[in-house]
């Protein structure tokens, strides 16, 4: 089995003194398969992007000694590379997929954007040629995600044998949506999908797809099979890394942090589309709704650094600490800060935190899965309540057991919030195991199944 991703399973730095030291890359689908694959029997290849050219020196001088899987990173020229990145993958794709353009503004597909798709291209050729070069015959290929949308086309073209799955991890764009692009990139990335089979975390997003192809593609054209396989967390390594020295560390940490307060947590990337601040304008309209819970609730928001060479992404992370600042400036009291922010990307405190939240609080405007509503609930030690977007993917499963948030609403989420405050003991408690039994009902190893069953087709 071959796996392709843009992010790799490990990235290497360099010590002081020359030496490569290895660690885990981030994002889901290096948490769901990377384990997976190392207790595997047979192992993969992974096929994935130097990230930067520390992870290629790393590889080439044998750092980690042996990673369970066959790794291979694609050196890829800097300034290519963030056109396929930054301009493409993430401005463009990212945004289209998530309905995040702002279209009195934004796209502008000029001369520019021609490169950087050229760019794209190219980039989705590397590493189709990369895997065309390795593969056995016949063998099955996994290919993740928007940043490689071409692969499936390009791969088929060199190496027919092969059996290709594309699985994307984000929503898909709408027919409306997708008619923004330029009509000859539609073309090509649904054409590319088209040839199937291609994978979804739910029937939404797969819905999406299916109908922006026909749009794009025409009543007529072939549109190969599709399938939808959510992803579901890796309870066994929660929990391990639940009982970590880290971990625990944390937990006395945020323990002084929070004291006997109730706490409203959220853990994402720092991203548009995760919505913080429309969250946090939700907890101030809480604060001023119920005067009775000042200085009895804190909102923990940790936040981990994403995609800074996008200014989006930084006028945005600016916006969230504003948003914050204005937040606590108007509540704050003397051994009370209303909204505490970390942005440390620090994987044994976000499973500590997971282990001690009242609310668990998941707002984004969209989001192809939302891995976090899964975990959370599968370590939480306090019949925790979830608060879920119906925007998120995860909902669809998860819905019977939360609340329910309408991510544009403040005052609808403001409301959810004080519900979950004040949700009667008993009842936390019988939603929570409900919860747990829906977060646990995919694993992993369900989900690579369900791709590779599929690759057959
Ligand atoms: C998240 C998203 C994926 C994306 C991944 C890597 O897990 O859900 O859709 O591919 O992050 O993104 P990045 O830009 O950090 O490499």
């Amino acid at each position: 089995m071959i796996v392709v991703s843009h992010r790799g399973p490990y990235r290497f730095r360099r010590s002081e003194d020359g030496s490569f030291t290895v660690h885990r890359g981030a994002g889901g689908v290096v948490s769901a398969l990377g384990p997976l694959l190392l207790e595997s029997r047979h192992p993969a290849t992974w096929i994935a992007a130097a990230l930067s050219p520390e992870d290629a020196d790393g590889l080439d001088a044998g750092a980690g000694g042996d990673l369970g899987v066959d790794l291979r990173l694609l050196r890829i020229d800097p300034a290519l590379h963030r056109k396929h990145y930054d301009v493409v993958s993430n401005g463009v794709l990212w945004y289209l997929h998530h309905g995040i353009f702002d279209a009195v503004r934004r796209p502008r597909f000029d001369i520019r954007f021609r490169e950087a798709w050229d760019a794209y291209v190219t980039v989705n050729e590397a590493f189709a040629q990369a895997t065309a070069d390795v593969a056995a015959p016949a063998e099955v290929v996994l290919v993740q995600d928007y940043q490689l949308a071409l692969v499936p086309a390009l791969l088929r073209a060199r190496r027919p044998d092969l059996r290709v799955v594309h699985f994307t991890h984000t929503p898909f764009a709408t027919p409306d949506q997708i008619r923004m692009l330029p009509v000859d990139v539609a073309r090509s990335l649904c054409a590319s999908l088209a040839a199937g089979p291609a994978g979804f975390h739910t029937t939404r997003w797969e819905r999406a797809y299916r109908a922006s192809a026909r749009e794009v593609l025409g009543a007529d054209a072939a549109i190969g099979p599709s399938f939808a396989a959510s992803l579901g967390p890796d309870a066994g390594a929660l929990h391990e890394v639940a009982a970590s020295p880290e971990a625990r560390a944390a937990s006395g940490r945020l323990a002084d942090l929070v004291g006997d307060r109730l706490t409203i947590l959220r853990i994402d990337r720092m991203e548009p589309a995760k919505n913080v601040v429309r969250g946090f304008l939700a907890f101030d309209r809480l604060l001023e709704a119920r005067p009775g819970l000042r200085g009895r609730v804190v909102f923990l928001a940790l936040l981990y650094p994403s995609r800074q060479g996008l200014p989006e992404y930084l006028a945005y992370a600016a916006e969230v600490e504003q948003t914050a600042g204005r937040v606590n400036e108007r509540w704050a009291t003397r051994d009370w800060t209303p909204i505490l922010i970390d942005l440390e990307d620090d994987y044994a405190q976000s499973v500590a935190a997971m282990e001690r939240y009242d609310v668990l609080f998941v707002n984004p405007v969209k989001d192809g899965l939302n891995l976090v509503a899964k975990e959370g609930p599968l370590v939480n030690r306090r019949d925790g309540i979830l608060c879920l977007s119906r925007e998120a993917g995860a909902y669809d499963e998860l819905a019977p057991a939360v609340s329910m948030l309408q991510p544009f609403d403040i005052e609808q989420m403001a409301v959810a919030l004080d519900d979950a405050c004040s949700t009667p003991l008993d009842e936390r408690a019988e939603r929570a195991a409900r919860l747990r039994e829906l977060a646990a009902a995919r694993t992993p190893a369900d989900w690579l199944r369900d791709l590779v069953d599929h690759a057959g087709e």
